[in-house]
């Protein structure tokens, strides 16, 4: 028997009683006659106690240990002489009898405590020590609850978990593939699937009626601190549903998720629609945790003789509450700020709405008093308010407001990771053009629905299609997508002409859910959740790196198996593949 009991485990209670305990050596300390050592191990720490004068021998041993040994020790639990309230173990310690090394350690190349002297580049090489620190171990431990969360309620709720092939043939969800050679099929490669979206459907055709699966997704596309190149979805789909079921049960499973996981009651979700999502916020994915609604000022500051103003299609602010303190230095950083490449706004107008009922603006010499309690009173600004303004083409403006909204939130300290605002943004639209190619995209994929009102535009005015599409968002978090599907083939045959598939190229690509099409489709619609996105959000955090165990770096790869890499010549030739450039 290696433990009779785990680091975390000893109480008070159990003072006097001879246990065993194994774990890795986290921390020893010399006072004089006494040596004691923190044992760690996954659920906690306890504190050895070996005394010089009662054992000389064992005691020089115990002197011996370096950081992060694995031993073993027996002994008794004693009352410890000063408690330490902070750990749950606190009040013993063991009085050690015997020690057994049952590993030795290299020096680690960083501290392996809570907080650690470690660079990204060093932990991410040695990822099983940094794994070893509880707040990663606490992550992963969360995305173990959350799986297990979500199969049980799934479960509960008639989902069967079907598995789906990762060796497949592209879908087109807007990423790249990542590609694998068939050794069998000679100039043949399989993809790994962006996710399992044509499967979940056919299952769908099979009847199983309700499906889910925590699976696998992979896409090859620029990293991000909420993208991983192989990420995991909890993928789900469903028969005889409309838009309503659909949401109201990953409501249902969300809010099971929050209250269980992390004791929050989530209310009910709102439902915004797309267009409205990007008036008020400048973005698809509103954190709503704080309100500063972007106003459109045409009809307030546009005519008023401002060029700059007159010019632009569009002109709008936020009203930041209590700002109008801002020094000089601060208004100059604010506009530094969104003339920065990533946000691209020629130049910021502010007002300060001060105290006393007058306002000061750095456009005093086109607007007076009057004009600029028309904008605050717009805006519904209160003395001791900050107006910040921008303008320019409608799209661009709205963005550069919503992404300047969400750096005031943070500079305001709005954007608390401990409250959660979650809501369901619907109705976007089914296609996008792309300037450069002039060609139509889905905006969710080609197996999205249109709202049955809006088909008949699809062949006038595809822009105007809405989607039967949604996505949820929690605190400016995407967390999960989907749609209703198209299920009839002659609609999905419009949709990939709409596309600009050739009907061979269609046929080529997807012909086998085409025909699948064909024999008793029912209506489906679904969903993906990002689980590590998920994840990440309920532990508090914006990067999802360190609730998946072994993650990529930026660049793709695992520095600590050192992967991507090359191949062996003769695994190459197997595969018929030649690396010297012709
Ligand atoms: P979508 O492409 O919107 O939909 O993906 C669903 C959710 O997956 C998460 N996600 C990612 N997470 C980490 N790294 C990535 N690279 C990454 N890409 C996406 C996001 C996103 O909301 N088949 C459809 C779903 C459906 O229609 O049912 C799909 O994959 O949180």
């Amino acid at each position: 028997m290696y433990r009779s009991h785990t680091c975390g485990e000893l109480r008070i209670e159990a003072k006097e009683t001879e246990v065993t305990l194994a774990g890795w050596v986290q921390k020893s300390r010399d006072l004089g006659g006494m040596t004691f050592i923190d044992l760690r191990d996954r659920y906690g720490i306890t504190q050895l106690a070996f005394n010089l004068e009662v054992n000389k021998e064992l005691c020089l041993k115990a002197r011996g240990l370096g950081r992060e040994f694995v031993i073993q020790v027996e002994g008794k639990v004693v009352e410890r002489e000063s408690k330490n309230k902070k750990m749950l173990t606190g009040e013993v310690e063991i009085n050690v009898s015997a020690l057994t090394v049952l590993n030795s350690a290299k020096t680690p190349p960083f501290t392996i405590e809570n907080d650690t002297d470690g660079g990204e580049d060093i932990r991410m090489k040695y990822r099983y020590l940094d794994l070893r620190r509880n707040p990663l171990q606490d992550k992963i431990r969360l995305r173990h609850q959350v799986g297990i969360q979500t199969r049980s309620y799934l479960n509960d709720i008639g989902f069967y978990e079907i598995e789906t092939p990762y060796l497949i043939k592209s879908t087109p969800e807007g990423a790249r593939d990542f590609v694998v050679p068939s050794r069998m099929n000679e100039n043949e490669f399989y993809a790994l699937p962006q996710s399992p979206q044509t499967f979940k459907q056919l299952l769908m055709i099979s009847g199983f009626d309700k499906y889910f699966q925590i699976v696998k997704c992979f896409r090859d596309e620029d990293l991000r601190a909420d993208r991983q190149p192989e990420f995991t979805q909890i993928d789900c789909e469903m028969s005889f549903v409309d838009r309503e079921d659909v949401l109201n049960t990953f409501e249902g499973l969300t809010k099971h998720l929050f209250s269980k996981i992390r004791n929050v009651e989530l209310p009910d979700f709102p439902r915004i629609d797309y267009d409205d999502a990007l008036e008020n916020y400048g973005i698809d994915k509103p954190d709503v945790r704080f309100e500063m609604k972007i106003k459109n000022l045409a009809d307030v500051a546009k005519n008023k003789g401002f060029q700059v103003f007159d010019a632009a299609e569009f002109v709008g602010g936020i009203c930041a509450k209590g700002c109008a303190t801002y020094t000089r230095k601060q208004l100059d950083g604010l506009t530094e700020w969104v003339k920065r490449p990533q946000i691209g706004a020629k130049g910021l107008v502010y007002v300060k709405c001060n105290e006393d009922g007058t306002f000061k603006s750095s456009v005093d010499k086109f607007f007076d008093q009057e004009a600029l309690k028309a904008w605050a009173e717009k805006m519904d600004a209160k003395p001791g308010d900050l107006l910040l303004v921008l303008s320019g083409e409608k799209d661009a403006a709205l963005k550069q407001l919503g992404e300047l909204r969400l750096e005031m939130g943070n500079r305001l300290e709005l954007r608390d990771p401990n409250v959660f605002k979650p809501l369901w943004v619907i109705n976007f639209p089914l296609v996008e053009k792309d300037d450069e190619t002039g060609h139509w995209h889905a905006m969710h994929h080609p197996f999205t629905s249109p709202n049955p009102e809006d088909e008949h535009l699809m062949a006038t005015d595809p822009g105007a299609v809405r989607a039967n599409a949604y996505d949820m968002v929690i605190n400016g978090v995407e967390v999960g997508g989907g749609s209703i599907r198209i299920h009839d083939k002659s609609l999905q045959q419009k949709m990939f002409d709409l596309l600009g598939f050739t009907p061979k190229e269609a046929a080529d690509q997807f012909g086998f859910l085409m025909n699948a099409f064909e024999y008793g489709a029912p209506p489906h619609g679904g969903v993906a959740f990002g689980f590590d996105r998920l994840c990440a959000l309920m532990g508090g955090t914006d990067s999802i790196r360190d609730y998946i165990a072994f993650p990529k770096n930026n660049s793709g790869r695992d520095v600590m198996i050192d992967a991507p890499s090359l191949l062996s010549k003769e695994q190459l030739e197997d595969l018929k593949i030649s690396t010297v450039k012709e």
